[in-house]
Formats: structure tokens, sequence, C-alpha cells
């Protein structure tokens, strides 16, 4: 991956926007996916979102209908600032934390408020889908900087910068990547902090994943390292559901005061009704409830689909092995856009790695939404491709 023309940059975009609706619409009938990032919605809370909407719409309707502020419901960014402290030890100031519409949302406003057609924004290579897509319709030159199991090679950045690159943007997913499934070491971590800080580069942290570690642990946010040059994006879109699309934005005062005004220009607000349900659901202690069960159940569907790998796949086929999220990145001796075709004669769907600025005979598995006898079942299907 590396700069691109605009016009070569709208093409692309098209193409891969077509993608992007392919997977989101799901599979066709006999086909099991491994393609969409969806999270299970065995995990989604219904009973008690059912009850918290009761509850609402009999004591708080005028608050949970109606518009509100760009930045948030006032009692829904204090929640937000004390679940920071909670989980990522620093506390941000009112004006350094606002609620987005999800991590897609806040990648938007950072295009409109903060970027200018123009400017260069480095990423991972592989990244994920949806930013590649906003960054390029955006106009902006994309330099792409690779990664191996301990996440983004700082180095190479530190090389590239040194070499006289200036992007304005690093975009970086820390934890269970998307797609590649890798986590950026808690060197690298502290590493990556000060070489921005140095350079002047702003970190895009997106903490889509963070929160689904299998084992429960996690390395300190990037944020938490390095407030001054970090805009964290988080989202409740697999810790709740995407249903709600909500998510927050952390940030410097100046950051958070653009994205804040160019979000007058896209909703205005984010759903109240998502706001309040999320604050209700968050008070009543529900996440420290409900994230372990779904760590556990994307742990043991990662279990299943390892296992089934390493009993059906020839050698010569290799995959990461994340410690959280959706995802594992498998490299294959054949081109897998080509491939496509044959794969769902076969009955089974995956993304093609190009389709993430990732080598040509690289594939994305997802192994959130199958239930695990689908997954062995979608895997004896792909093993016969090789
Ligand atoms: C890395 C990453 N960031 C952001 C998003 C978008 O999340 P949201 O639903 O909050 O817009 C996704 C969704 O798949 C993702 O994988």
């Amino acid at each position: 991956m590396s700069r691109r023309s605009t016009r070569g940059a709208r093409a692309r975009w098209s193409s891969v926007s077509t993608e992007l609706a392919t997977i989101l619409a799901g599979a066709p009938p006999g086909v099991l996916s491994l393609a969409g990032g969806f999270p299970n919605p065995k995990t989604f809370p219904t009973t008690e979102i059912a009850e918290i909407v009761t509850r609402l719409m009999r004591d708080d309707p005028g608050v949970a209908l109606q518009y509100t502020a760009p930045e948030g419901i006032p009692s829904v960014r204090e929640y937000l600032r004390d679940r920071q402290e909670q989980l990522q030890g620093r506390r941000p100031e009112l004006e350094e934390l606002m609620v987005t519409s999800g991590g897609m949302e806040c990648i938007a406003l950072t295009c409109r408020g903060v970027l200018a057609p123009g400017d260069t924004v480095v990423v991972e290579a592989p990244t994920y889908l949806g930013a590649l897509m906003a960054f390029e319709h955006a106009g902006l030159a994309v330099e792409g900087v690779p990664m191996d199991e301990d996440g983004l090679r700082v180095e190479v950045l530190a090389e590239r910068l040194a070499a006289g690159l200036r992007p304005k943007l690093l975009y970086v997913i820390p934890d269970y990547q998307n797609p590649s499934g890798f986590t950026l070491s808690l060197e690298r971590r502290r590493a990556l902090v000060e070489l921005c800080r140095r350079y002047d580069v702003l970190i895009f942290e997106d903490v889509a994943y963070r929160e689904i570690s299998f084992d429960g642990s996690s390395l300190p946010s990037l944020w938490s390292l390095g407030p001054d040059v970090v805009l964290q994006a988080g989202t409740f879109s697999k810790l709740l559901s995407p249903g709600v699309r909500l998510g927050w934005a952390a940030a410097r005062t100046d950051v958070i005061a653009r994205l804040a005004s160019a979000k007058q220009l896209t909703d205005q607000c984010a759903g109240a009704l998502g706001q309040r349900i999320v604050e209700e659901y968050g008070r009543a202690g529900l996440f420290e409830r409900g994230i372990p069960a779904s760590r556990e159940l994307y742990a043991s569907h990662w279990r299943a689909l390892d296992t089934a790998l390493r009993a059906h796949m020839p050698s010569g086929v290799t995959w990461s092995e994340p410690t959280g999220g959706f995802f594992s990145w498998m490299t294959v001796p054949m081109d897998t856009m080509d491939l496509r075709p044959a794969a769902l004669e076969a009955g089974v769907m995956y993304v093609p790695g190009s389709l993430f600025g990732g080598p040509p005979n690289s594939l994305r598995l997802s192994f959130s939404l199958l239930d695990e006898d689908e997954l062995e079942t979608a895997v004896v299907r792909l093993s016969t491709l090789f």
C-alpha cells in the first residue's frame, strides 16, 4: 500500500465499497461465511435492554427521545469519563471526551474535522477496510507500514519519518487488530507514543476490540500513555450491540472541539435513546457481567477454529493466533481474490487480504458469528481449495 492518485483512490473506493456492501449483506443460502466481523447475537442482552427501554419510556422520554448536544448527553459523558478512569486509569476532562455514533463515525469526523485533502495518513498494512475507504474517499494519501506478531513495526515507521515522511495522522488498532488479529506489544506502544510526540503526528487509536481479550487482560491504551498525542475512538458495537450505534472519542480539547464541530454536519448528535441505554446498562454494572461472557464465547470460537485449522489445513498454509477479538489472518499458496468463486462454489466465504492492503496470498477469517460446528465445516470446505 502506498500513495495513490485521488482518481485511482476513488475508483478503488467504489469497488471496495461494493465489497463491503456484499459482506454486510451476509452469506447466500448454504454458504458459511467467515467474512463479516459481526458480533454474535448470543451476546446481545435483549432482556436487559427491553427493561431499560421500558423504564426510559416511562421515566425519561423527554431526554431519551429528544435531540441533544453534539458532544453528547451530559450524564452520558459523565458515565464515559468514569468508565475511562476505571478501565484505563486516566480520567479525561469533560472537554476531552465526546459521544459518537460509533467508531466508524469517529473516523469520518476526523477526516472532516482534523484532516484536509492531500494530507498523508499512515496505516498498518493490512488495516480495517472502513478506515481505508474513508481515508481514500477523503482524498488523503495513504501510506502503509508493515506489521508482525507484535503489531505495527515501529522501527520501520521511525525510518520513514527520519527519511522525511510527514504524516498528519497515524491510524492504529493496537488490540487484536482487524484484520490481522495481532496486538501491539507494550514496548512498541511506549516507543510509538514517543516517536509520534517527537514528529508531531496525531495517533488515532481505534479500540474496537480492546475489551474482547480472551483472558480478560489488557495492555495500557495508547491514550493512557500519551493523551497529548492520541485520539482514542471506542465503540459499544462489540460490547453491547451495533444497533445502539454508539461510541466515544477521547482526545485533547482542541481535537474534540474539531470533531464536535464536524458532527454538526453529519448527524448533529448521536441517538439519545442509544446513549441513555448505554448509560443505564453501564451504571447498573451490567458490562461487568456481559463482557466476561462474550470473552468466553469468542475464546471458545477461536479454539474451535484453531483446532479445525490444525486438523485440516495442508502444510504451506499459516494463520495468526489472536489472543482476543474476532479475526485470524491466513497466508496460503495462491491468490485469494482469484480463488473466491471456487470458495463460494465449495460453500464458504472469506475476505481476500488485498482488500485490507495485504498481499494477494492472504485472507481474513472471522470466527465471531458461526457456531463451533459450522466453523469446522467451513474449514473443511476451505481446505479442499488448497
Ligand atoms: C477496527 C474497527 N473499527 C471500527 C469499526 C466500526 O465500529 P462501529 O460499529 O462502532 O462503527 C469496526 C467494525 O467492524 C472495526 O473493526
